[in-house]
């Protein structure tokens, strides 16, 4: 790093602490029923790099929508935010947060929080190479677990982009936002990115696409765990699937085998057994709808202020405050 440029890379888990949660998620997940793994293990630095590959692809429409949003409306999330400090999770190559950081005033405070440490460190090279200014304190952890952020300038505005909240589950949602509530303070405010419900074939495609980069995102959480647990996951023996649950309202993406398999993971002393046909689901993508949103940041002790989408409505941007009852003043694009 550029040693004139205020950087600061902390680890609020413990060096071993990666691991011990990986060798706990894949236990519980591979000896349930159904299988499933947790999404955030996607994320290993070439995970990292095949995700950033799905944003550019014709069929992946919610990075572009979201940006479009974003480009329209950033001037006006940061007169409303006020915002000293910019606190963003799951961060990832912070691609579109440069529209916020060009719209906020300086000096600015940007605390990135990601599990992925190559994402972290490539996005901050960047950053603090084009913006002298900016102050940032990247900061590996979990966003599932509960928060703990360094001191830093108020008020701050904490975003949450790409429709990552729709990884987790209703119940794990539901505890996420009371956690981010519960690290705001009055002033500060929350910008959640949700992708929306629409029409079912758009949605697949999107988990699906032609060239097949989402399917090798999907297959490399079995390469996380053959490398970090020793485990013989052939990913040729696997297919890659996306369905759409109407009922959820949600794409599950899943590894469905291809043949009855048995697989070694040394480093649990587990042996694990697929029927042929039987799938693996590794993550859900819910997408919303205003009311749905609404509702839940409600339940978590917000309230919405403003509701912005892209001019197709694929996509939308909530801001919120803490705080009971209060008008929806934003619109849709115009
Ligand atoms: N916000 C970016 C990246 C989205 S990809 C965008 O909109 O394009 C999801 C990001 O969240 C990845 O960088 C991944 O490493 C991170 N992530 C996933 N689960 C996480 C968790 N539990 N805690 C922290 N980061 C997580
Ligand atoms: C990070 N997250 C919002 C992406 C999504 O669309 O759910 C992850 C992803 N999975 C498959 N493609 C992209």
């Amino acid at each position: 790093m550029h040693e004139s440029h205020p950087f600061q890379l902390t680890r609020t888990l413990p060096e071993d602490a990666t691991g011990a949660a990986l060798r706990a998620d894949v236990l519980n997940g591979l000896t349930g029923t159904p299988k499933t793994l947790p999404p955030k293990w996607f994320y290993d630095a070439r995970g990292s790099e095949l995700f950033e590959e799905i944003t550019r692809l014709d069929e992946y429409y919610p990075t572009r929508a979201e940006r479009e949003i974003l480009e329209r409306r950033a001037a006006e999330i940061a007169a409303a935010s006020g915002a000293r400090t910019l606190v963003e999770l799951g961060s990832g190559s912070s691609e579109k947060t440069r529209l916020l950081l060009d719209a906020l005033p300086d000096p600015l405070t940007y605390i990135p929080v990601d599990v992925s440490e190559s994402a972290l460190t490539g996005a901050a090279r960047t950053l603090i190479e084009e913006r002298p200014k900016l102050e940032v304190h990247a900061l590996i952890a979990d966003f599932t677990r509960p928060l703990d952020l360094p001191a830093a300038p108020g008020p701050r505005l904490v975003v949450f982009l790409g429709g990552t909240i729709g990884n987790l589950l209703p119940a794990e949602r539901a505890e996420f936002l009371a956690s981010v509530a519960a690290v705001m303070e009055p002033g500060d405010s929350l910008l959640l990115g949700t992708d929306l419900v629409k029409e079912e074939s758009v949605l697949v495609r999107a988990y699906d696409d032609e060239a097949g980069v989402t399917a090798e995102f999907n297959k490399n959480v079995l390469a996380v765990i053959d490398r970090e647990l020793g485990a013989d996951f052939g990913l040729d023996d696997f297919a890659h699937v996306a369905r759409w649950d109407a009922e959820h309202e949600w794409i599950e993406m899943r590894l469905r085998a291809r043949a009855d398999l048995t697989v070694k993971i040394p480093e649990l002393d587990l042996v694990v057994r697929f029927a042929e046909g039987e799938e693996l689901r590794t993550e859900i993508s819910a997408k919303f709808r205003r009311e749905g949103v609404r509702a839940e940041l409600a339940a978590a002790g917000l309230t919405a202020t403003h509701w912005w989408t892209d001019a197709d409505g694929r996509f939308a941007l909530s801001l919120a405050v803490l705080g009971g009852a209060g008008a929806v003043t934003g619109t849709a694009a115009s």
